[in-house]
Protein backbone atom coordinates (compact mmCIF):
# COMPACT_ATOMS: atom_id res chain seq x y z
CA UNK A 1 0.00 0.00 0.00
CA UNK A 2 2.70 2.33 0.78
CA UNK A 3 4.36 1.88 -3.08
CA UNK A 4 0.79 2.56 -4.07
CA UNK A 5 0.09 5.43 -2.53
CA UNK A 6 3.80 6.99 -3.67
CA UNK A 7 2.85 5.93 -7.13
CA UNK A 8 -0.06 7.79 -6.87
CA UNK A 9 1.59 11.01 -5.26
CA UNK A 10 4.59 10.74 -7.82
CA UNK A 11 1.62 10.80 -11.09
CA UNK A 12 0.29 13.84 -9.09
CA UNK A 13 3.04 15.44 -9.01
CA UNK A 14 4.01 15.15 -12.75
CA UNK A 15 0.87 16.37 -13.85
CA UNK A 16 1.22 19.53 -16.12
CA UNK A 17 -1.81 21.50 -15.21
CA UNK A 18 -2.43 24.77 -18.21
CA UNK A 19 -6.06 24.88 -18.14
CA UNK A 20 -8.98 24.87 -16.40
CA UNK A 21 -10.07 21.29 -17.88
CA UNK A 22 -6.66 20.04 -17.07
CA UNK A 23 -7.27 21.06 -13.06
CA UNK A 24 -10.98 19.48 -13.80
CA UNK A 25 -9.34 15.93 -14.70
CA UNK A 26 -6.68 16.19 -11.93
CA UNK A 27 -9.59 16.67 -9.78
CA UNK A 28 -11.03 13.46 -11.24
CA UNK A 29 -8.45 11.27 -11.62
CA UNK A 30 -7.04 11.99 -7.83
CA UNK A 31 -9.69 13.75 -5.78
CA UNK A 32 -12.97 11.99 -6.81
CA UNK A 33 -15.09 9.54 -5.54
CA UNK A 34 -13.77 7.52 -8.37
CA UNK A 35 -10.34 7.55 -7.44
CA UNK A 36 -7.90 5.08 -6.34
CA UNK A 37 -7.16 7.60 -3.19
CA UNK A 38 -10.23 7.42 -2.37
CA UNK A 39 -11.40 3.65 -2.84
CA UNK A 40 -7.89 3.60 -0.50
CA UNK A 41 -9.49 5.53 2.23
CA UNK A 42 -12.92 3.57 2.08
CA UNK A 43 -11.02 0.62 2.89
CA UNK A 44 -9.42 2.07 5.41
CA UNK A 45 -12.40 2.13 7.46
CA UNK A 46 -12.86 -1.45 7.58
CA UNK A 47 -8.89 -2.10 7.84
CA UNK A 48 -7.31 -3.83 11.55
CA UNK A 49 -6.66 -1.65 14.31
CA UNK A 50 -3.08 -2.58 13.30
CA UNK A 51 -3.27 -1.70 9.77
CA UNK A 52 -4.94 1.83 10.65
CA UNK A 53 -1.93 2.31 12.61
CA UNK A 54 0.32 1.65 9.92
CA UNK A 55 -1.62 2.73 6.84
CA UNK A 56 -3.97 6.04 8.29
CA UNK A 57 -0.96 8.31 8.47
CA UNK A 58 0.74 7.92 4.72
CA UNK A 59 -3.32 8.21 3.55
CA UNK A 60 -3.56 11.63 5.17
CA UNK A 61 -0.72 12.79 4.21
CA UNK A 62 -0.73 11.86 0.33
CA UNK A 63 -4.24 13.35 0.22
CA UNK A 64 -3.13 16.41 2.35
CA UNK A 65 -0.70 16.79 -0.86
CA UNK A 66 -2.68 16.06 -3.56
CA UNK A 67 -5.15 18.47 -2.17
CA UNK A 68 -2.50 21.55 -2.12
CA UNK A 69 -1.17 20.94 -5.31
CA UNK A 70 -4.70 21.02 -6.40
CA UNK A 71 -5.72 24.31 -4.52
CA UNK A 72 -2.66 26.07 -5.41
CA UNK A 73 -4.58 25.81 -9.04
CA UNK A 74 -7.83 25.57 -8.38
CA UNK A 75 -6.79 29.63 -6.95
CA UNK A 76 -5.25 30.32 -10.21
CA UNK A 77 -7.92 29.00 -12.31
CA UNK A 78 -10.80 30.83 -10.22
CA UNK A 79 -12.41 27.02 -9.56
CA UNK A 80 -15.46 26.84 -8.16
CA UNK A 81 -14.62 24.67 -5.31
CA UNK A 82 -11.95 27.02 -4.02
CA UNK A 83 -14.68 30.18 -4.56
CA UNK A 84 -16.93 29.03 -2.67
CA UNK A 85 -15.22 30.64 0.19
CA UNK A 86 -14.91 34.14 -1.23
CA UNK A 87 -18.34 35.83 -1.57
CA UNK A 88 -17.80 38.19 -3.84
CA UNK A 89 -21.45 39.75 -3.18
CA UNK A 90 -20.29 40.73 0.24
CA UNK A 91 -19.99 44.20 0.99
CA UNK A 92 -16.21 44.79 1.21
CA UNK A 93 -14.87 45.78 4.51
CA UNK A 94 -14.62 49.81 4.71
CA UNK A 95 -11.09 51.13 4.53
CA UNK A 96 -9.56 52.43 7.92
CA UNK A 97 -8.74 56.12 7.45
CA UNK A 98 -6.98 58.24 10.78
CA UNK A 99 -8.68 61.28 11.83
CA UNK A 100 -6.89 64.24 13.38
CA UNK A 101 -4.76 64.80 16.77
CA UNK A 102 -6.50 66.87 19.17
CA UNK A 103 -3.35 68.37 19.37
CA UNK A 104 -3.50 69.42 15.52
CA UNK A 105 -7.09 69.91 15.68
CA UNK A 106 -6.17 72.42 18.30
CA UNK A 107 -2.94 74.28 16.87
CA UNK A 108 -5.06 74.50 13.85
CA UNK A 109 -7.78 76.17 15.45
CA UNK A 110 -5.32 78.93 17.13
CA UNK A 111 -3.52 79.14 13.80
CA UNK A 112 -6.53 80.12 11.69
CA UNK A 113 -7.68 82.91 14.28
CA UNK A 114 -4.07 84.61 14.25
CA UNK A 115 -4.15 84.45 10.23
CA UNK A 116 -7.43 86.20 10.22
CA UNK A 117 -5.58 88.82 11.95
CA UNK A 118 -2.78 88.59 9.74
CA UNK A 119 -0.07 86.63 11.38
CA UNK A 120 1.87 84.93 9.08
CA UNK A 121 3.87 81.41 10.39
CA UNK A 122 7.59 81.20 11.57
CA UNK A 123 9.11 78.19 12.40
CA UNK A 124 12.48 77.08 13.93
CA UNK A 125 14.35 74.04 14.87
CA UNK A 126 13.81 71.99 17.89
CA UNK A 127 17.50 71.13 18.43
CA UNK A 128 18.24 74.94 19.60
CA UNK A 129 21.80 76.78 20.81
CA UNK A 130 21.89 78.48 23.83
CA UNK A 131 21.91 81.73 22.22
CA UNK A 132 18.68 81.63 21.13
CA UNK A 133 16.91 79.71 23.45
CA UNK A 134 18.04 81.70 26.32
CA UNK A 135 20.96 84.07 25.66
CA UNK A 136 19.59 86.40 23.01
CA UNK A 137 16.09 86.01 25.00
CA UNK A 138 18.17 87.98 27.85
CA UNK A 139 18.25 84.83 30.24
CA UNK A 140 21.20 85.80 32.94
CA UNK A 141 24.07 83.37 32.86
CA UNK A 142 22.75 81.67 35.77
CA UNK A 143 18.95 81.22 35.73
CA UNK A 144 17.24 78.35 36.40
CA UNK A 145 15.53 77.44 33.65
CA UNK A 146 19.10 76.90 31.80
CA UNK A 147 19.53 73.67 34.76
CA UNK A 148 20.46 70.31 33.90
CA UNK A 149 17.40 69.76 35.85
CA UNK A 150 15.10 71.95 33.10
CA UNK A 151 16.19 71.35 30.35
CA UNK A 152 17.20 68.45 27.93
CA UNK A 153 20.79 69.27 26.78
CA UNK A 154 21.83 67.21 23.44
CA UNK A 155 26.12 68.24 24.54
CA UNK A 156 27.66 71.73 25.20
CA UNK A 157 26.35 73.81 23.00
CA UNK A 158 22.79 72.77 21.91
CA UNK A 159 19.23 71.60 24.02
CA UNK A 160 16.27 70.49 23.26
CA UNK A 161 14.21 73.86 23.13
CA UNK A 162 12.45 74.97 26.23
CA UNK A 163 10.19 77.32 24.14
CA UNK A 164 9.21 78.51 21.22
CA UNK A 165 10.21 81.78 22.23
CA UNK A 166 13.10 80.72 20.61
CA UNK A 167 12.06 81.23 17.40
CA UNK A 168 11.03 84.94 18.45
CA UNK A 169 14.94 85.58 17.89
CA UNK A 170 15.24 83.84 14.79
CA UNK A 171 12.63 85.59 13.06
CA UNK A 172 14.09 89.08 14.08
CA UNK A 173 17.59 88.36 13.27
CA UNK A 174 16.44 87.64 9.76
CA UNK A 175 13.87 90.05 9.27
CA UNK A 176 12.90 93.60 9.51
CA UNK A 177 10.13 95.56 11.01
CA UNK A 178 7.01 95.34 10.81
CA UNK A 179 6.82 91.56 11.74
CA UNK A 180 3.57 89.74 12.27
CA UNK A 181 4.37 86.31 13.10
CA UNK A 182 3.07 82.99 14.78
CA UNK A 183 5.79 80.12 15.66
CA UNK A 184 3.68 76.76 16.46
CA UNK A 185 5.79 73.94 17.24
CA UNK A 186 7.00 71.35 19.89
CA UNK A 187 8.84 72.25 23.19
CA UNK A 188 10.48 69.97 25.38
CA UNK A 189 11.74 70.15 29.39
CA UNK A 190 12.77 68.10 31.96
CA UNK A 191 10.25 67.52 34.55
CA UNK A 192 8.42 64.99 35.90
CA UNK A 193 5.78 63.20 34.18
CA UNK A 194 2.47 63.41 35.38
CA UNK A 195 -1.06 63.77 34.37
CA UNK A 196 -0.98 67.50 34.58
CA UNK A 197 2.68 67.88 32.67
CA UNK A 198 4.55 66.04 30.54
CA UNK A 199 8.40 66.17 29.81
CA UNK A 200 7.64 67.94 25.99
CA UNK A 201 4.34 69.76 24.65
CA UNK A 202 3.30 72.26 22.17
CA UNK A 203 3.75 76.21 21.94
CA UNK A 204 2.39 78.82 20.03
CA UNK A 205 4.67 82.16 20.23
CA UNK A 206 3.14 85.11 18.97
CA UNK A 207 5.39 88.08 17.96
CA UNK A 208 4.43 91.72 16.88
CA UNK A 209 7.00 94.16 16.06
CA UNK A 210 6.56 97.98 14.47
CA UNK A 211 6.33 101.49 14.83
CA UNK A 212 3.60 101.75 17.21
CA UNK A 213 2.31 98.70 19.46
CA UNK A 214 1.50 99.02 22.30
CA UNK A 215 0.59 96.86 24.92
CA UNK A 216 -2.93 97.87 24.60
CA UNK A 217 -2.98 96.42 21.24
CA UNK A 218 -1.75 93.02 22.64
CA UNK A 219 -4.71 93.20 25.02
CA UNK A 220 -7.14 93.79 22.68
CA UNK A 221 -5.41 91.01 20.29
CA UNK A 222 -5.42 88.26 23.09
CA UNK A 223 -9.63 89.23 23.87
CA UNK A 224 -9.90 88.61 20.57
CA UNK A 225 -8.18 85.68 20.64
CA UNK A 226 -10.28 84.17 23.33
CA UNK A 227 -13.78 84.87 22.05
CA UNK A 228 -13.12 82.99 18.78
CA UNK A 229 -12.24 80.35 20.81
CA UNK A 230 -14.63 80.15 23.52
CA UNK A 231 -16.37 82.59 23.19
CA UNK A 232 -17.41 85.88 24.95
CA UNK A 233 -15.25 85.30 28.42
CA UNK A 234 -14.12 87.43 31.49
CA UNK A 235 -10.34 87.78 30.92
CA UNK A 236 -7.57 89.35 33.38
CA UNK A 237 -4.23 90.44 33.15
CA UNK A 238 -1.74 89.78 35.84
CA UNK A 239 1.80 91.63 36.02
CA UNK A 240 4.33 88.93 35.87
CA UNK A 241 8.29 88.14 34.92
CA UNK A 242 9.85 86.86 31.94
CA UNK A 243 13.23 87.79 30.88
CA UNK A 244 12.42 89.09 27.66
CA UNK A 245 9.31 91.03 28.12
CA UNK A 246 9.03 94.21 30.48
CA UNK A 247 6.35 95.07 31.30
CA UNK A 248 4.87 91.03 31.31
CA UNK A 249 1.87 89.46 32.06
CA UNK A 250 0.10 86.31 32.78
CA UNK A 251 -3.65 86.15 30.95
CA UNK A 252 -6.19 84.20 32.88
CA UNK A 253 -9.85 83.08 31.38
CA UNK A 254 -12.21 83.09 33.77
CA UNK A 255 -14.60 79.65 33.73
CA UNK A 256 -16.02 79.87 36.82
CA UNK A 257 -16.26 77.20 39.70
CA UNK A 258 -19.82 75.55 38.82
CA UNK A 259 -18.56 72.31 37.47
CA UNK A 260 -16.32 69.65 39.36
CA UNK A 261 -13.87 69.80 36.34
CA UNK A 262 -13.68 73.22 35.96
CA UNK A 263 -12.87 73.63 40.19
CA UNK A 264 -10.28 71.75 39.96
CA UNK A 265 -8.94 72.92 36.64
CA UNK A 266 -8.99 76.27 38.47
CA UNK A 267 -8.07 75.02 41.88
CA UNK A 268 -10.95 76.50 43.18
CA UNK A 269 -10.58 80.09 41.91
CA UNK A 270 -12.33 79.95 38.81
CA UNK A 271 -9.29 81.90 37.12
CA UNK A 272 -7.41 79.33 34.49
CA UNK A 273 -3.70 80.81 33.19
CA UNK A 274 -3.66 80.58 29.44
CA UNK A 275 -0.97 82.40 28.53
CA UNK A 276 2.35 84.69 28.91
CA UNK A 277 2.83 88.33 27.15
CA UNK A 278 4.36 91.31 27.54
CA UNK A 279 6.43 94.07 25.23
CA UNK A 280 9.32 93.00 24.17
CA UNK A 281 12.13 93.91 26.37
CA UNK A 282 14.76 96.72 24.50
CA UNK A 283 17.83 94.11 25.10
CA UNK A 284 16.23 91.69 23.05
CA UNK A 285 15.57 93.99 19.98
CA UNK A 286 19.30 95.08 20.15
CA UNK A 287 20.65 91.66 20.71
CA UNK A 288 18.81 90.85 16.81
CA UNK A 289 19.64 94.13 16.07
CA UNK A 290 16.72 95.83 15.92
CA UNK A 291 16.50 99.39 16.97
CA UNK A 292 14.23 99.81 20.34
CA UNK A 293 14.10 103.61 19.95
CA UNK A 294 12.69 103.44 16.57
CA UNK A 295 10.62 99.98 17.11
CA UNK A 296 7.99 98.72 19.91
CA UNK A 297 6.61 95.25 19.92
CA UNK A 298 4.78 92.48 21.94
CA UNK A 299 5.11 88.55 22.56
CA UNK A 300 2.66 86.31 24.00
CA UNK A 301 3.28 82.19 24.46
CA UNK A 302 0.29 79.92 25.12
CA UNK A 303 0.18 76.04 25.50
CA UNK A 304 -1.73 74.13 22.75
CA UNK A 305 -2.16 70.67 25.12
CA UNK A 306 -3.60 72.42 28.10
CA UNK A 307 -6.37 74.00 25.62
CA UNK A 308 -6.77 70.70 24.00
CA UNK A 309 -7.42 68.97 27.22
CA UNK A 310 -9.88 71.73 28.24
CA UNK A 311 -11.78 71.67 25.59
CA UNK A 312 -12.10 68.00 24.71
CA UNK A 313 -12.31 67.24 28.65
CA UNK A 314 -9.23 65.12 28.81
CA UNK A 315 -8.06 64.30 32.07
CA UNK A 316 -4.89 62.81 31.21
CA UNK A 317 -2.16 64.75 29.39
CA UNK A 318 -0.12 61.37 28.58
CA UNK A 319 -2.98 60.08 26.66
CA UNK A 320 -2.64 61.97 24.18
CA UNK A 321 0.76 61.03 23.23
CA UNK A 322 -0.10 56.71 23.66
CA UNK A 323 -0.97 56.04 20.39
CA UNK A 324 -3.99 54.15 21.46
CA UNK A 325 -6.66 54.12 18.94
CA UNK A 326 -9.52 53.45 21.04
CA UNK A 327 -8.79 57.27 22.37
CA UNK A 328 -7.47 58.64 18.87
CA UNK A 329 -10.99 57.25 17.24
CA UNK A 330 -12.82 60.16 19.47
CA UNK A 331 -11.56 62.67 17.46
CA UNK A 332 -11.89 61.27 14.09
CA UNK A 333 -15.90 63.12 13.53
CA UNK A 334 -13.87 66.35 13.96
N1 LIG B 1 8.23 81.33 26.78
C1 LIG B 1 7.31 81.37 27.87
C2 LIG B 1 7.15 79.98 28.48
O1 LIG B 1 7.50 79.04 27.86
C3 LIG B 1 5.96 81.86 27.41
C4 LIG B 1 6.00 83.28 27.02
C5 LIG B 1 5.81 84.26 27.98
C6 LIG B 1 6.26 83.65 25.73
C7 LIG B 1 5.83 85.60 27.65
C8 LIG B 1 6.29 85.00 25.38
C9 LIG B 1 6.08 85.96 26.34
O2 LIG B 1 6.51 85.41 24.12
O3 LIG B 1 6.11 87.26 26.00
O4 LIG B 1 6.70 79.87 29.59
Amino acid sequence: MQKELSKILEEAKSVKIKTKEDLENFRIKFLSKKADLQNMLGDFKNMSADDKRIFGKPLNETKSEITAIFESYAHLYNNDSIVDELDSTLPTEAIKIGGKHPISIMQQEVIEVFKNLGFSIAQGPEIEDDWHNFSALNFAEDHPARDMQDTFFVNNEFALRTHTSSVQVRVMENNKPPIRIIAPGRVYRNEAVSARSNCFFHQIEGLVIDEESNFADMKQTLYHFVAKLFGEREIRFRASYFPFTEPSAEMDIYLGTSTESDYKLTKGTGWLEVLGCGMLDPNVMRNCNIDPEKYSGYAFGLGIDRLAMLRYGIKDIRQMFQNDVRFLNQFKHL
